[in-house]
């Protein structure tokens, strides 16, 4: 028995500043469209003493590289009823030099040994992209469940070959999309839902940056180690917050260009990765996309335009943008959006002013929502299976269509 947390549910989006025309019956509209009851996405909790038996779930995460440093250990650390009890990464300094830094007592450099001997209930699975598959496959074979770091596989099939297993297990495996999580994402989901666009017809979605090739050399810009490139690396999140404010619709068919006009002249690197080893540029295998654009067609007509770099001659953007018959919207950053109308015959910009909610980190929420759900809170909101899949299902459409040349069937 322990105390424990009361959920309050307080993030309604807040509609500030409107830049052009401020009337009564704007306020009114505005109001109209303020989820009610409280969006359950986003909550806080609130130090109440309910008196309840909570699990304590014990975390091994294999792979000790750069996300996790910053995304999976301090946030399952952050959680009372988490602790990461195990740590893997084959290379022992890093492994042990993390393990000794965030205080976890078990490092390994097998996760098979980690599994055996940790036996923990949920494992982290974020090491280079062609792992996923094996390391997801034992962990659920030792009865855990799983947080797969994106891509869940290179390819489709694979995904969903996992995902059957951890059914059939009734373990849960899911994908580290976060960004969805994120307070804007969520106001905006929260208009989308309360019906302020009518109905979406269509969206843009992109993540592009000018010099942002992560790990020049290592696995990353290696496609038999990641899979492909720009597209798997952060196009799945660009991709992801649009399909989630569309609800997820069927997707029917894709085309899709990729190109590597950077990368194989060592041009337009950053310094992401655990490896941080300098090769030069002579030698260095780049055989992965380095820019990827993409058209989806959905079930019911709605499209989708994807755009993804990693290094371009052109502006730094995440952005994603729907198109409704009675609104729109525009996610502009990671923190910021804005929303368009027409009132009595005129376009109106609304700039809503944050904070949107709570403040907490989406990497912190997508955690968080795992060990809910796993404690049964049926408000817990984690990324279903359905899901993961569709989004697989069309990154291996775009790149199957950009090796064909030809528009794919999905
Ligand atoms: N969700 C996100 O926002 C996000 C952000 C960054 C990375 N990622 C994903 O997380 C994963 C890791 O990315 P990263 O940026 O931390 O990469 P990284 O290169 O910094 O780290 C990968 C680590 O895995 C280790 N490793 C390699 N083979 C291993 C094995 N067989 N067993 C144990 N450890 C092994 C490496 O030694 C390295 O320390 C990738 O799949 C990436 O796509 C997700």
């Amino acid at each position: 028995m322990r105390s424990c947390s009361r959920i309050k549910s307080n993030n309604r989006p807040r509609i500030g500043r409107i830049e052009r025309i401020t009337t009564d019956f704007f306020k009114i509209k505005i109001r109209q469209f303020q989820p009610n009851p409280p969006n359950p996405r986003s909550i806080q909790l609130e130090s109440e003493t309910i008196m309840t038996k909570a699990k304590q779930w014990r975390v091994g995460i294999i792979g000790a590289g750069t996300v996790v440093t910053y995304g999976h250990i301090p946030n399952f650390q952050s959680i009372d009823n988490a602790e990461v009890v195990a740590l893997c990464d084959v290379n022992q300094a890093r492994v042990q030099e993390v393990a000794t830094e965030y205080g976890i007592p078990h490092a390994y450099t097998d996760y098979r040994e980690m599994l055996e001997k940790d036996a923990p209930d949920i494992v982290v699975v974020a090491t280079p992209n062609v792992f996923h598959k094996p390391m997801t496959l034992d962990a659920l074979d030792a009865g855990a469940h799983v947080l797969c770091e994106k891509p869940l596989a290179l390819h489709y099939a694979d995904a969903e070959e996992m995902m059957a297993v951890a059914e059939e297990k009734g373990l849960v495996l899911t994908v580290g999309a976060h960004y969805r999580y994120s307070d804007p994402v969520q106001a905006c989901k929260a208009h989308v839902d309360g019906g302020f666009l009518g109905k979406v017809y269509a969206a843009r979605t992109s993540w592009q940056r000018r010099h942002g090739i992560p790990g020049y050399g290592s696995w990353f810009t290696n496609r038999e180690m990641a899979g492909g490139g720009a597209l798997l690396d952060i196009g799945i999140h660009a991709l992801d917050r649009a399909l989630y404010l569309m609800g997820y619709p069927k997707p029917l068919r894709v085309v899709g260009a990729t190109f590597a006009e950077f990368g194989p002249r060592g041009e337009g690197l950053f310094d992401w990765g655990a490896d941080g080893v300098d090769r030069g540029v002579q030698g260095v295998r780049f055989d992965v996309d380095d820019l990827t654009w993409a058209q989806v067609q959905f079930e019911g007509g709605s499209v989708l335009h994807l755009n993804v770099a990693w290094a371009t001659h052109a502006p730094e953007e995440f952005r994603t943008q729907l198109y409704g018959t009675e609104g729109g919207l525009l996610l502009d950053g990671f923190d910021k959006y804005m929303l368009y109308q027409d009132l009595d015959g005129k376009p109106v910009d609304i700039t809503p002013e944050p904070p949107y909610g709570s403040g907490v980190s989406s990497y912190r929420r997508l955690v968080e929502n795992l060990v809910r759900h796993l404690d049964g809170d049926p408000d817990a909101e984690i990324i279903p299976p359905e899901e993961a899949l569709i989004g697989a299902r069309i990154i291996d459409g775009i790149l199957r269509s950009a090796e064909s040349g030809r528009e794919v069937a999905l």
